[in-house]
């Protein structure tokens, strides 16, 4: 690998302006207005593959938003690693809070990103990071230096809750059989500690609806005599937690797994400051569930967040109105144990017994996920670690994520392998929020770390 580093600097300008055509289309999959754009978007992820040197580049049609396939198989005796990652990205709203529009990508330097930053939405999250992946292919094909199989599978459905994914696991186990899966879709600690991700949480989405009288009343003819829906919901939410922020739904905690004192110890032994955390979100004080450090209330604990609500007058000026009806969408995070279909009935009980007959309420579930942990003990977590180690100079801590990717233990339990969270970002990354980026750092760091998995994989399998 000895022209590897120099491969990458050699090529930087082209691996980013590359990276700057994907970004440069809106692939929104939870708003139907940009169905053209996503579908142009799976298509130019194709085309990247080809020119990367993969085989069997495919669109595979699916009920919603097709999948990205493409192979290099050299030698059945070698392993094969599965990557994956999606195309599609987050609605950049609020628009007006960005500093240029989000599918212009520029490069900017910020405080945490010295060497420059792209901006747009989805650098990070997720077209920077599976794009490295394509371009450590490249050099590996190119040099003759790719000692594993490779598979490609990069979805398009992956921030609506990738639902018509299980199905294509199901149906295509044999093409998608693989020794091992490499995700880079999460971040590190910094570029001074980097870390790598040993779990994701679950996640439970709902939507909830309060009707209170049959059409919207004159505040002041009825207001006092019959229930407001947006007052009630609001009585309701309050009623999700108590005052030690510990979620009130019978049963919620049921199957949670405890983690040991050492457990515990370690994942507070990752370096963190309380101070710098604060002051990275403008924030005086922290906020959680008593008797759990921020650490383990961001990954190794459930939580319920609500995560929007609306009823009732909101536009321009006052209108005096009672409104017919409230809604919310409601999320909770979940952790080993807790299944999703479990706490959505936990919920949806809940939450009818505590409605006063005054309102109705109905409970629509959305999509959900599975948590997911990994070993740190295996040879696909050394050589990822050692990758890490031999480019950032420093060994990468484990630590358990807070996010979500429903795919993970999808693809535990149908293909039966584990993946590697292979991520570069960082939490100031911004991702789901506007301005998102990604530090050209990581993302070449990336390329390189990846490539190095790849030659470590091979050694010790
Ligand atoms: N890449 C993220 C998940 C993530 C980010 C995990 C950072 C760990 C660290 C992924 O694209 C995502 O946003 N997932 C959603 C879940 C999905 C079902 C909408 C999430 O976590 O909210
Ligand atoms: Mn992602
Ligand atoms: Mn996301």
């Amino acid at each position: 690998m000895k022209n590897l580093k120099q491969y990458i600097q050699e090529n930087r300008d082209r691996f980013i302006d590359e990276l700057f055509e994907i970004l440069k289309i809106p692939s929104i999959s939870a708003d139907p207005k940009y169905k053209e754009d996503v579908l142009k978007c799976a298509e130019l992820v194709k085309n990247k593959l080809i020119i990367s040197g993969a085989e069997n580049v495919k669109l595979c049609q699916t009920d919603g938003y097709p999948i990205v396939y493409a192979d290099k198989i050299i030698d059945k005796n070698l392993p094969t690693v599965l990557v994956y990652g999606h195309y599609d990205v987050q609605p950049p709203d609020p628009i007006e809070l960005w500093d240029n529009p989000p599918f212009e990508p520029y490069i900017k330097k910020t405080d945490s990103h010295p060497h420059g930053a792209i901006f747009a939405r989805g650098a990070c999250d997720d077209k920077g990071q599976f794009y490295m992946h394509l371009k450590a292919f490249e050099y590996m094909l190119k040099t003759d230096n790719l000692a594993c199989n490779i598979k490609f599978m990069i979805e398009g459905e992956e921030e609506v809750g990738s639902e018509n994914l299980s199905d294509f696991l199901i149906k295509n186990k044999q093409k998608l059989s693989c020794d091992v899966i490499l995700i880079s879709d999460t971040g590190i600690i910094s570029n001074e500690i980097p870390s790598i991700t040993t779990g994701l949480r679950g996640l439970t989405y709902l939507e909830v609806e309060v009707t209170g009288p049959n059409r919207d009343l004159h505040s002041g003819l009825y207001g006092g005599a019959v229930a407001n829906p947006i007052n009630i919901l609001c009585e309701m939410i309050a009623k999700l937690k108590n005052d030690k922020n510990q979620i009130t739904i019978p049963g919620f905690y049921d199957n949670v797994d405890i983690l040991s004192e050492n457990e515990r110890s370690e994942i507070n032994s990752a370096p963190f400051s309380e101070i710098d955390y604060k002051k990275a979100l403008d924030l005086k004080d922290i906020h959680g569930e008593e008797g759990y450090t921020t650490m383990e209330r961001a990954g190794i604990r459930p939580t319920l967040d609500v995560n929007g609500i609306w009823g009732g007058y909101t536009g321009e000026g006052a209108k005096t109105v009672i409104p017919s009806k409230a809604f919310a969408k409601i999320s909770m995070r979940l952790v080993p144990n807790q299944t999703d279909d479990e706490i959505t009935k936990k919920f949806t009980d809940y939450f009818s017994n505590i409605a006063p007959d005054s309102v109705s309420v109905n409970v629509k579930p959305h999509h959900g996920g599975t948590p997911y942990v990994s070993p740190t003990d295996t040879i696909e977590y050394l050589s990822a670690s050692e990758a890490i180690a031999e480019t950032f100079g420093k060994k990468p801590v484990p630590v358990r994520g807070g996010g979500s990717i429903p795919i993970v233990a999808l693809f535990e339990k149908e293909l039966g392998v584990k993946s590697i969270l292979l991520g570069f970002g960082l939490d100031s990354d911004a991702i789901h929020s506007p301005n998102e980026h990604y530090g050209i750092f990581n993302y070449l760091k990336g390329i390189e770390t990846i490539t190095l998995f790849f030659k470590n994989y091979a050694e010790k399998f």
